[in-house]
């Protein structure tokens, strides 16, 4: 997941100011980056270059090559005293150098790719000369509108030279803030004594900016000539800090998007709203905020008692905690930008044509762990809505027997890392038999995604427990896009059927959250469950998969056996292991098969079995035929998997920290497996 941090300070970093960027970003590196960069305003110098930008793109080896390039940095760098910086978690784009951030606009890029530094020369609408000031930005979140505003800005003249949705910010605020600044380029406003009252042309002219963009942002933006930053936020976090005398004018000022990369640094920290942008004044020792339209607003202040450790997890205990908690965004995320295109509907790098995917007949799946299970899900929704057959194979398998492909067949590689050998073989395999490829992958460029012919996304962010959790509900979400995808393709969907289903996946996150919710009831579930050596697990339908899931998070953090069996299968052998006592996990939601479930859950309970059932709220009947009732919200049956399984995941959760197993580094187990 991407990363800010921004300083701007009264005295200059002595030269350290880029050094103190690179340090800050380094606390950030536990979320996870591709490639680094910093910008930093360089006062006094020729206009050929007033902002010194370094960028590198060697996965986490990024910020000690940003290092290695100050080296060589110029000499006006050492006096710099307001910059900004990134690590970048690629999502539009591959991880390179050029799509790195920080962005600049037609006056700061280099010589071949755009207008050269400080000179005027871009062609402006009507044909005249413009000169732009000089801007660097860096953005966390997706511009759902990046497209379209980057064929507008391409008519007047910009060249963009990333593949990212986020230049396109920088080429706006060039543009707004020749408008904003009383001459073509910017001057440098008076340096004030105390906090500014009002914003500088800089933070105006990046609200204006940010009113013109559709999804999430949190921004941080540099100008040459300008001694602050200008910060806006919508969806993305950003938090503010100031050290030292903030209001005597004697700090520094500083915003990041996470909390680590203040502590330490910041005595006092703020955060910025919804819709709001904050003007960073280092020389005056303050910071403005205002709503995008310039009104001035109050700084909400916050109180942090995180030391660092506590913050690099967002005050979770452990990275499985604090990522079973961004269920919600990571599912939003994965959804942004999806529906209401030109096209209707948005994938992300789908290289087959819509006659090619017309041609497909049927499709195969090949995963491995939970992958699998989201893909098992995945199937009812390919068949239901897409009305294609789908074989869903564990990728280890698959390789190894002889698949009947054809020209005519889809087949799916779905991995999170984007590198599990099992997975990448099954899809070589399917190279040979002349498939078409599609990768689901969390890893932006990931192996898996070079080898495919397309590439669907999921946006959960990186994952650092070794246990799927955001990225399994996420890889449930991808397959009801996809399967929606190919169902109108296929004139399977009218376009007021999508309308309604996409509004069903919008309602998602609320419902994983309101599940998300009923923590503490599923923890003293967990307490009486702790001591039991064996569980199974049932499900019927889309229910069977999460029971698989449930039983898998279960085995490898809380090393329990933990057995999923379809609930109608028991009775062909293993419910001769019922007796009582036993704990048995199902899943009774109200499903088409809810009445057929109450039967398998009577059967294990008149063998005496203690029943924990996940149910829907409101419930009453179910939850009085059960021992234990873990509730979720109702939601739809193709989609309901991604929150049916959040009960599942906090059971097994809370009762591995009740056996005091380190949940975020199960034994035995590797978060990417590239071996056999
Ligand atoms: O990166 P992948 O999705 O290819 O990984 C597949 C499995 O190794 C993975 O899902 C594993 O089962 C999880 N650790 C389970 O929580």
């Amino acid at each position: 997941m991407c990363g800010i941090v921004a300083i701007t300070s009264k005295g200059g970093g002595g030269g350290g100011l880029a050094l103190a960027l690179v340090e800050r970003l380094s606390r950030l590196e536990y979320r996870g980056y591709d490639s680094a960069g910093i910008a930093l305003v360089l006062e006094g110098a020729n206009a050929s270059q007033s902002i010194y930008r370094a960028r590198a793109a060697v996965a986490s080896r990024s910020l000690d090559e940003l290092k290695k390039h100050l080296d060589s940095a110029p000499a006006g760098l050492a006096a710099a005293t307001t910059g900004i910086g990134h690590t970048r978690w690629a999502t539009h784009g591959r991880p390179s150098e050029q799509n790195a951030h920080p962005h600049l606009g037609c006056a700061t890029a280099p010589p071949g790719q755009a207008g050269q530094a400080g000179q005027a020369g871009k062609a402006g609408e009507a044909g005249a000369p413009r000169a732009y000031p000089e801007v660097a930005i860096v953005h966390n979140g997706i511009v759902e509108n990046w497209r379209e505003l980057a064929g507008e800005l391409e008519r007047k003249g910009h060249e963009l030279s990333s593949e990212t949705d986020s230049e396109v910010v920088a080429h706006l605020l060039e543009e707004e803030l020749a408008l904003t600044s009383s001459s073509s380029v910017a001057p440098a406003p008076p340096a004030p004594s105390s906090p500014p009252a009002t914003l500088s042309p800089l933070a105006v002219a990046l609200g204006r900016v940010a009113q013109r963009l559709a999804g999430s942002y949190a921004i941080a933006a540099v100008a040459a000539g300008f001694p602050t930053i200008a910060i806006a936020r919508r969806l993305s976090p950003i938090v503010i800090g100031i050290s030292g005398d903030a209001g005597g004018g004697t700090g520094t000022v500083m915003a990041a998007s996470d909390i680590p990369a203040l502590i330490g640094m910041a005595d006092r920290c703020f955060v910025l709203e919804d819709d709001e942008v904050a003007e960073l004044n280092g020389t005056a020792g303050g910071f403005v905020v205002a709503g995008l339209d310039g009104e001035p607003r109050d700084p909400v202040e916050i109180t942090v008692r995180w030391d660092m450790e506590q913050a690099r997890k967002g005050g979770y205990a452990d990275f499985m905690g604090k990522e079973l908690h961004e269920q919600p965004q990571a599912i939003s995320d994965t959804l942004r930008g999806r529906f209401n295109t030109p096209e209707g509907m948005a994938l992300d790098e789908m290289r087959l044509s819509e006659d090619e995917l017309r041609e497909v007949d049927k499709i195969f799946v090949a995963a491995c762990g939970s992958s699998y299970y989201a893909s098992l899900v995945g199937k009812s929704a390919l068949e239901h809505w897409a009305g294609l057959p789908a074989e869903i194979e564990i990728a280890s398998e698959f390789r190894y027997r002889d698949p009947i492909l054809t020209g005519r067949s889809l087949v799916l590689g779905v991995s999170q890392s984007g590198e599990t050998v099992d997975t990448l073989q099954a899809v070589r395999l399917a190279r040979q038999g002349h498939a078409k490829v599609l990768a689901v992958s969390n890893v932006v460029d990931s192996s898996i995604t070079r080898m495919a012919d397309g590439v669907l996304y999921t946006r959960a962010g990186p994952e650092i427990a070794v246990a799927a959790t955001k990225t399994f509900s996420t890889q449930v979400v991808a397959f009801s896009l996809l399967a929606m995808y190919l169902a109108r393709l296929r004139g399977l969907l009218y376009p007021e059927e999508v309308t309604r289903l996409a509004g069903d996946l919008t309602g998602l996150p609320a419902l994983v959250r309101a599940a998300l919710d009923r923590e503490d009831e599923v923890r003293k579930v967990a307490e009486e469950l702790a001591e039991r050596r064996d569980l199974f697990y049932i499900g019927r339908g889309a229910g069977y998969p999460v029971a698989l899931e449930g039983a898998l998070k279960m085995k490898e953090i809380a090393y329990l056996r933990a057995e999923a069996y379809p609930a109608g299968e028991l009775k062909h052998g293993a419910i001769a292991l019922i007796e009582p006592g036993t704990a048995v996990v199902a899943v009774a939601t109200r499903g088409r098969l809810w009445e057929k479930m109450m039967s398998n859950i009577s059967e294990v309970k008149s063998r005496g079995a203690t029943v924990v059932a996940v149910v829907e709220e409101g419930d009453a009947e179910t939850a009085s035929y059960v021992d234990r009732s873990l509730y979720v919200p109702p939601s739809r049956p193709l989609l309901s998997a991604a929150v049916d399984v959040v009960p599942l995941q906090l059971l097994a959760y809370h009762v591995a920290r009740a056996r005091g197993c380190d949940v975020d580094r199960p034994r035995n187990l590797a978060k990417t497996v590239t071996v056999e």
